[in-house]
């Protein structure tokens, strides 16, 4: 099967950039989100992402032209009937994820591969929502979509071959390097990543050093190109903290637990650079 058409769940930081590489990589793409101005906010991100990147000499106009001709916006899950694959970037929430991948197991034709951004969630138990697990696989992709090179691609228990292949493959069209890596929470990337940040939300909770003293030696001691509270507000701290909580009931293990200072924010809808406000101000 080749892959043509592509729906993208989820408009956000993640999902608006999975749609524009895969337009800018010539694909057909829908790109879906609860409601209109939703989806909007995601076309208007990344209609200047490829301003940016026209202006700056890396894409010809005409290319920013035919990639937004490839893309379509869309508010119902319906809209996946025509599509090769479905990639989901909604929330960090189980329930969330599998009540999309039970409809999408519906509404999707049979041959579609279903594939989920998810961060650190089962893929395994996501896939038990559809009928089709063995066309079920996480895609793991970094934020931001457009620069960074790394898919994490992760097998389910029940995950075939040709799916594991056909998107390795199409990873490597989208111009960007796969991993394979089995499922267990967290994967790798954020099983390594997200215990340092909350050790970092740990340091500032316990009065360690203040949080630009903390960024600063994991940038100059480290070589990180940003320190790990920064990291966090990129990322959003709901989905460190969701994250978090995956690896520590995942693991039932107190050294994943989240620290206190992390949910706090979090209630305060202090989730970082989308909400303005996280560790810093933006
Ligand atoms: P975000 O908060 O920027 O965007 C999530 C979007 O999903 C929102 O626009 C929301 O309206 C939409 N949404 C929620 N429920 C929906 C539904 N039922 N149907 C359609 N759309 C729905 O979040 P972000 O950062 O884009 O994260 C999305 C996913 O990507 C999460 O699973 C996250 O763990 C994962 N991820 C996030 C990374 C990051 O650095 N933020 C990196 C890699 C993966």
């Amino acid at each position: 099967m080749a892959i043509k058409k592509v729906m993208v769940i989820g408009a956000g930081q993640m999902g608006s950039g999975i749609a524009q590489v895969c337009a800018q990589a010539g694909y057909t793409v829908i790109l879906n989100d609860l409601k209109p101005e939703f989806v909007e906010r995601g076309m208007n991100g990344i209609n200047k992402n490829l301003d940016r990147a026209v202006e700056k000499g890396r894409l010809e106009a005409s290319a920013k032209e035919e990639t937004l001709g490839r893309l379509s916006s869309s508010t119902s899950l319906e809209d996946a009937a025509t599509v090769d694959l479905v990639i989901e970037a909604a929330v960090e929430n189980m329930e969330v994820k599998t009540e999309i991948f039970r409809k999408l197991d519906e509404l999707a034709p049979e041959h579609a591969i279903l594939a989920t951004n998810t961060s650190s969630l089962p893929i395994t138990e996501i896939a038990a929502a559809t009928k089709r697990p063995e066309k079920v696989i996480g895609m793991h992709f970094m934020n931001p979509v457009p620069v960074m090179k790394l898919v994490e691609i992760i097998r389910g228990l029940a995950t075939a071959d040709e799916v594991y292949k056909e998107i390795k493959d199409m990873t490597k069209v989208l111009n960007k390097v796969p991993v394979e890596v089995n499922d267990f929470p967290g994967f790798v990337s954020n099983r390594i990543l997200m215990p340092m940040i909350n050790e970092a939300i740990y340091t500032l909770y316990e009065g360690v050093a203040t949080k630009e003293a903390i960024d600063e030696v994991m940038k100059l001691g480290m070589n990180h190109p940003m320190g790990p509270l920064t990291l966090a507000d990129f990322i959003g701290l709901d989905t460190c903290l969701y994250i978090m909580e995956t690896l520590y009931e995942g693991f039932g293990d107190s050294k994943y637990r989240p620290c206190p200072l992390l949910r706090k924010y979090v209630k305060a809808g202090w989730l970082g650079k989308k909400t303005g406000r996280g560790f810093y101000e933006y």
